[in-house]
């Protein structure tokens, strides 16, 4: 939740043994209080202990760490005097950020443009995503052109999208190990809108929701607009942290769960079968609607393109799960078609909410999306190619120019998660856009306001050499003139 005004109570509780767990071996092997607060501060500020959640009784944490009552009394106390957490009594402790711990500019769109000063037309570090495959493309419209007289003849209006597409979306699920019928599909303009067709559908305000943390910018967006209450599942190096989503499930029984599992964004990371598994059946559990955002799964760099995640689970064990994609990350962002993928009934529902909304989509598009829809696997190999490379090349670059700074690198998707070593991203980005680079900051893909301060998404989806002018200006804005001002210590007054 967190992004309200006011006081902020916990809204779930966090076990002794599960923030044990989350401990690194240093400070279990030797607790101290000063290592202990710090410890938990890291995990706050990187969103693996979500903000408002009430954290275990002190006599608990020290019988689960192996620390004395007093030394946990000491670390509580610690990040109490520096905002880290709050307490009242009859209501233990709860995680919270320090007053002002609120960077700048906190709604930037993430897919704004990059302009810098005198025609330098900027790098734009921002968006995640390539040029359209030209070849396929101008194929492509001598395809739809060939077909579009045909369709022209009637009104032009499928609100459920044109029934060939609708046919070839299903066959690539059921060749992809999901079996699905035309009928469970509704194509719309783009992944965005499929999530906030089903935002709108399925939630009202004040709904709880699940999503992973951090995650898509646009898609915590959907969220806040539809003025939804946001839990969330922690995605570190490490993967995802299931057992607490597990028990935040079972905690706070949200009505929707939103999760990346294929190449996941911002971080690139591949959700392993086994925690597959658990997500479904725990969100099946709680009655929770599970949406999978597919949009990066094609984006498979180093390991085979994943199977559907609803494919995994036993027949008719995955009715709660509703899977979006697009042709975004595939193809080309500016042909607005992605789909949703449903049973036959909600695909209906959602339907009308999509007619209120704007009707239908545009058929021009659609002509063109269904011959790139069944070339896709000609076309693909080449992109990966190409995103194998530059991948390659951004690495070359930050290794040159930023030694200091660390990423894992993601089996696919599109971009690196890397870590500063500082909580510096919102000054970074800001003196950044100066150098005429514009890049989200890590704060933007955090449930938390002030989060993933010390975080940068970098995509690798230019050329190589606007990758190595965009890391430069990264660089030299991040050593250059007067140190960045670390987000937790920005004043927090105006004048
Ligand atoms: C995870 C994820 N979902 C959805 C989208 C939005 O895609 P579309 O252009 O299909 O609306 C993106 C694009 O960056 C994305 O990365």
């Amino acid at each position: 939740m967190g992004h309200g005004q006011g006081v902020h109570m916990a809204d779930r509780t966090l076990g002794s043994r599960q923030l044990a767990a989350l401990l690194p071996a240093g400070v279990l092997a030797r607790p101290g209080y000063r290592a202990l607060a710090d410890a938990l501060r890291t995990l706050i500020l990187d969103g693996r202990i979500a903000l408002h959640v009430r954290l275990p009784a002190e006599r608990e944490l020290a019988g689960a760490v192996g620390a004395s009552r007093a030394t946990v009394t000491g670390a509580y106390d610690l990040l109490r005097e520096s905002g880290y957490v709050r307490s009242r009594r009859g209501s233990g402790t709860w995680t919270e950020l320090p007053e002002g711990h609120r960077p700048v500019g906190a709604h930037t769109l993430v897919a704004a443009g990059a302009h810098g000063a005198g025609g330098d037309p900027g790098i734009d570090l921002a968006i995640a995503a390539m040029g359209a495959p030209e070849e396929a493309l101008a194929d492509a419209l001598a395809r739809a052109a060939a077909r579009l007289p045909g369709a022209a003849r009637d009104p032009g209006y499928h609100p459920f999208g044109l029934p060939d597409l609708r046919t070839a979306v299903a066959e690539r699920f059921t060749r992809r190990g999901l079996p699905t019928r035309p009928e469970q599909i509704l194509v719309t303009s783009g992944a965005q809108q499929a999530f906030a067709l089903v935002v709108s559908l399925l939630c009202r305000p004040g709904d709880r929701v699940l999503t992973e943390n951090p995650t898509y910018a646009n898609a915590l967006d959907a969220l806040r607009h539809a003025r939804l209450r946001t839990g969330s599942i922690a995605v570190s190096d490490a993967g995802w942290d299931m057992e607490i989503a597990e028990s935040t499930l079972r905690q706070t029984v949200p009505r929707l769960a939103y999760a990346i599992p294929d190449f996941h964004n911002p971080t690139g990371a591949l959700m392993p079968p086994d925690q597959r598994q658990r997500l479904l059946a725990a969100t099946r559990t709680t009655g929770t609607w599970l949406v999978v955002d597919e949009t990066i799964a094609d984006i498979a760099l180093d390991v085979p393109p994943p199977p559907p995640l609803a494919s995994l689970a036993p027949r008719g064990g995955a009715d709660h799960v509703i899977t979006i994609g697009s042709l975004s990350k595939t193809h080309w962002g500016g042909l607005r078609v992605g789909w949703i993928r449903a049973g036959a009934k909600m695909v209906t529902e959602l339907t009308a909410v999509r007619v209120a909304a704007d009707m239908t989509g545009s058929v021009l598009d659609q002509l063109v999306a269904l011959p790139l829809m069944e070339g896709l696997d000609r076309t693909l190999p080449g992109r990966l190619a190409r995103l194998r490379t530059q991948r390659e090349a951004l690495v070359g670059s930050l290794q040159r120019h930023t030694p200091q700074w660390s990423w894992r690198l993601p089996p696919g998707g599109l971009s690196l998660w890397v870590d500063l070593g500082e909580p510096v991203s919102s000054a970074l980005t800001e003196r950044a856009a100066a150098a005429g680079v514009h890049i989200g900051r890590g704060a933007r893909f955090g449930v938390d306001p002030g989060t993933f301060e010390h975080r940068l998404r970098i995509p690798y989806t230019l050329p190589a050499d606007r990758l190595e002018e965009g890391v430069r200006r990264l660089a030299r804005a991040f050593h250059e003139g007067v140190p960045l001002a670390p987000a937790v210590q920005r004043p927090h007054w105006v004048a």
